[in-house]
């Protein structure tokens, strides 16, 4: 835990102030959560209650004697999560210590039945991650029941037993429940722990706003910061707001994340900065059969069968010097690429000769799924690649012919090397140890919103 401690300071030490512009991203905590909460939250709570009470003293004849008491086991039965609208939490629980007494001349067991309501404020906190506070928390103890035990236990000892463990107790719950709250709170500060995209750039959450809250669910405004060598990028455009729609995606859903265009437009801006986009097509250069040769392409153009006697393999720089334009359309996502496309030759001294270059247009259809905590893309091409000369030093090219032979060869080696990348995917808001488990993505009208289960691994 003072691990964890240690690199949230550091953290703090090391964030950058940055006004980047806004990449609105909603993050809707909806009831099923609280179900999950409340579930997988029984049996930590449980360990939690298991606390030491101090022995009880008290005057037998004129000595003080103490009574050992032991907190055997706690049982909860009960854990109830709901949201306060415009505030936070409640939390409703009952549990049930069975309590050992070493009392003279036999020891006795209790059980003493509790019922806790705690009421948390949840807000955004000074790191802009959220953060939960407990306003109030109210143990209330039922009479305890002897389970067995002997005649022989005075029944004034039982009275003061019970009165002390209450006192112990009240006190020592709400410091128990405070404690998971910080631990909570802990967790949830990694939400602003940087994650990288691609080579050399990385992402990182943070709360914008003040969380709104109502009887369904708790929303977070989230804002993504990319950075790229450690510099912020940032977006020219986009001042709007980004608002989520509610209800959205599937219904009932653990968690509902939208996200807008802007942080794909911040992606796509990052991925072409770093040069990630760009690539080489090579065929297989010492290969007898390498489709990408110069006798190939000498057949469609007279000036390279001159020059080339002698066939030669031919390199395509893929260079995507404008921002590629992703689309969101009801059900449908499209990425559009305009590539500089140089074609080179390799010479007989082995330098890179260029014969042409072109302009190259193509549409993609992008389909998005999250695994764990990225959001991962495949693209596939959406109707035809168009081309256009844009420079030749081989003469004049007829586009029609040179796209066969282009086109096609060029075409799988982009789209391997996009899904390669976008295959790494993007890390979506999370905190650790939180994953996101069967989730649906929704393409909407300038949006994404994934529907999502969650899982905490402990
Ligand atoms: C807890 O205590 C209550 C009251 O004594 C009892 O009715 C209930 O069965 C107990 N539950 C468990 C799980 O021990
Ligand atoms: C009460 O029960 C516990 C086990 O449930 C046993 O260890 C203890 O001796 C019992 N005490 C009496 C007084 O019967
Ligand atoms: C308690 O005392 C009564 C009578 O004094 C006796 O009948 C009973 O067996 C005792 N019970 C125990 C558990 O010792
Ligand atoms: C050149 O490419 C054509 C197909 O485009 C292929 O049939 C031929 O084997 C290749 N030649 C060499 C020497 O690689
Ligand atoms: C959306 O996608 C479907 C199937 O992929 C396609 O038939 C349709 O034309 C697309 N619509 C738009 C507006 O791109
Ligand atoms: C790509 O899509 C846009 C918008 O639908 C269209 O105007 C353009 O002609 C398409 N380009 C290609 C190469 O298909």
């Amino acid at each position: 835990m003072t691990g964890v401690h240690h690199g949230l300071g550091l953290l703090l030490v090391l964030l950058p102030t940055v006004s980047a512009s806004s990449t609105g991203t909603v993050v809707r905590i909806n009831r099923a959560a609280l179900s999950y909460v409340s579930d997988v939250g029984k049996v930590p709570l449980q360990r939690a209650l298991k606390v030491i009470v101090p022995p009880l003293l008290d005057w037998r004849g004129e000595m003080l004697q103490p009574t050992r008491i032991q907190i055997l086991d706690v049982r909860v039965p009960h854990l109830d999560l709901k949201f306060i609208a415009g505030f936070g939490l409640r939390l409703m629980a009952t549990a049930n210590f069975t309590i050992k007494v070493f009392c003279i001349p036999e020891p006795l067991e209790l059980v003493l039945p509790m019922t806790l309501t705690a009421d948390a404020h949840v807000a955004r906190g000074p790191i802009r991650t959220p953060v939960v506070s407990i306003s109030t928390c109210s143990p209330l103890f039922s009479l305890a029941s002897v389970l067995n035990g002997s005649n022989s236990t005075s029944p004034l000892l039982l009275v003061l037993v019970q009165k002390h463990i209450k006192a112990v107790l009240s006190n020592k719950v709400c410091l128990c429940i405070s404690n998971l709250v910080q631990d909570l709170n802990i967790r949830l500060g990694t939400l602003i722990g940087l994650s990288p995209v691609g080579p050399e750039s990385q992402i990182r959450y943070s709360v914008v706003s003040e969380p709104i809250i109502t009887d369904d669910y708790i929303a977070l405004d989230v804002n993504a910061i990319l950075f790229l060598l450690g510099q912020p990028i940032v977006l020219p455009l986009h001042s709007a707001s980004f608002v989520l729609p509610w209800p959205v995606g599937t219904e009932g859903v653990m968690a509902t994340v939208g996200l807008s265009q802007q942080l794909f437009d911040c992606v796509l801006l990052l991925l072409q900065k770093a040069g990630a986009l760009n690539l080489d097509v090579t065929g297989e250069l010492n290969s007898d059969d390498n489709p990408l040769n110069t006798s190939a392409l000498g057949r469609l153009i007279p000036e390279v069968a001159r020059q080339f006697p002698n066939p030669m393999p031919l390199v395509l720089k893929v260079h995507l010097g404008a921002t590629p334009v992703i689309t969101f359309h009801t059900h449908n996502a499209t990425l559009r690429l305009q590539p500089f496309v140089e074609v080179l030759a390799t010479s007989s001294n082995s330098d890179f000769q260029s014969l042409f270059s072109l302009e190259v247009a193509v549409n993609l259809s992008l389909q998005l799924s999250v695994s764990k905590v990225k959001l991962r893309g495949v693209t596939s091409v959406l109707g035809d690649i168009r081309l256009m000369v844009a420079a030749s030093n081989v003469g004049f090219i007829d586009v029609e012919q040179v796209h066969t032979l282009v086109g096609t060869l060029f075409q799988k080696p982009l789209l391997d090397h996009l899904n390669a990348l976008l295959g790494m995917g993007i890390a979506l808001p999370s905190v650790v140890n939180l994953y996101y488990t069967n989730s649906e993505v929704f393409v909407y009208e300038g949006y994404v919103v994934i529907s999502s289960g969650l899982f905490y691994q402990r």
